[in-house]
């Protein structure tokens, strides 16, 4: 026997789909090489989150040592990191996240780090109660803030969350597993027409009618029943059309079940009033019903004299950030810059309230 490195195995998994997504994906289990093997084929590690759009969101909000900023969806902590650091010394962040169980370990992350409470605090909250959060932590308005929709990487690839077809799971899509309906029960009381102006709403799915028959109103126990009925429902047409149409109903009715749109436009109407004079957001959008949504309340508060200035167009990934990430992809940055306001502010970075 040589004295060479053991080599430790995988833990096996019986049947054809491993329960866990830490069975079926090696970069798991911390080994170097396959990780470095998955992002050279320019693909995102299973469950690691990389934050899209890093760059040009530090260059648009250009966050400055003694900011005040709120980072509305804190996910896997990548920008509110890089955030923290622009606006040290004396710089203080909020971040809030809706999600219960991935809140907590980014918070331990990132108090591993070394961000104590001085200048980072985390609350579970949706972003359409900002006003009211903002006001809990003492600073009603704020030098930046920072919007990244959606799920992150952490939750799609998480089967227990069942917010993709990818992994067998239960159909829960909750951003809070403790409040609300689960996808599930939501298909289930959910009527065909209803579900029909779900999927073109939510994701221009071109079969909405033919899919909202063949899912509305039926019982569905995991994310792989669903997939299969869509299956079943698109059975002649190509693989490649089916796939994106699962996808899309996958997307609308988490969007559904989580109140997306309507957080999305409470969080759009709150956002003049907590930024300070000349203070700076962005928001990061995955598909067109949050970017239209974010286009039209910039430009009706540009209008209406609330911001000074809006992005002419949407900012993308690079090819090379599309190559190293593929989930970039479809990202969209839109920012707007509050306009001067005649009263002054109470709240600076060295007050209290944290
Ligand atoms: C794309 S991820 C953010 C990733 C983060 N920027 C990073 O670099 O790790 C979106 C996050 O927003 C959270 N989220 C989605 N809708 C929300 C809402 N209405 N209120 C608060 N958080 C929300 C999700 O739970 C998720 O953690």
């Amino acid at each position: 026997m040589s004295g060479g490195p053991v080599r430790k195995r995988r833990p096996r998994y019986s049947g054809k789909f491993p329960r866990r997504f830490e069975q079926r994906y090696k970069e798991h289990q911390g080994d170097p090489e396959t990780l470095g093997k998955v992002l050279s084929a320019g693909k995102t590690p299973a469950g690691s989150h990389v934050p899209v759009l890093l760059r040009e969101t530090l260059e648009v909000l250009s966050p400055k040592p003694g900011d005040l900023v709120v980072d509305c969806t804190l996910g896997r902590g990548g920008h509110t990191r890089a955030l923290l650091k622009a606006i040290q010394p004396g710089g203080r962040l909020l971040a809030l996240d809706a999600d219960p169980l991935e809140l907590p370990r980014t918070e331990a992350v990132l108090r591993a780090e070394g961000w104590g409470p001085e200048c980072f605090h985390a609350a579970r909250s949706n972003f359409a109660g900002l006003s009211t959060a903002l006001l809990d932590w003492g600073c009603p308005r704020v030098d930046v803030l920072l919007a990244d929709l959606g799920v992150s990487s952490m939750q799609l690839d998480d089967p227990a969350r069942g917010f993709t077809s990818k992994f067998e799971g239960p159909l829960d899509m909750r951003l809070n597993p403790s409040r609300g309906v689960t996808a599930a029960e939501w298909i289930a009381r959910t009527s065909a027409q209803s579900m029909a102006l779900c999927l073109q709403e939510n994701a221009d799915e071109p079969h909405a009618s033919g899919l909202a028959l063949a899912i509305a109103g039926k019982s569905f126990a995991t994310t792989g029943d669903l997939a299969r009925a869509v299956r079943l429902a698109l059975g002649n047409r190509p693989a490649g059309e089916v796939d994106k149409s699962i996808r899309r109903v996958f997307q609308s009715v988490r969007i559904a079940v989580n109140g997306e749109f309507s957080a999305l436009d409470a969080l759009l109407r709150q956002i003049p009033g907590c930024l300070k004079p000349g203070g700076r957001a962005a928001l990061i959008s995955f598909h067109s019903g949050e970017d239209r949504r974010v286009k039209l309340s910039f430009q009706a508060g540009w209008r209406t004299g609330q911001y000074a200035d809006i992005a002419g167009d949407i900012l993308r990934a690079s090819p090379a950030e599309r190559r190293a990430n593929p989930r970039s992809t479809p990202a969209k940055l839109r920012w707007a810059i509050a306009a001067p306001r005649a009263a002054g502010d109470s709240c600076s970075a060295s007050g209290n309230g944290v």
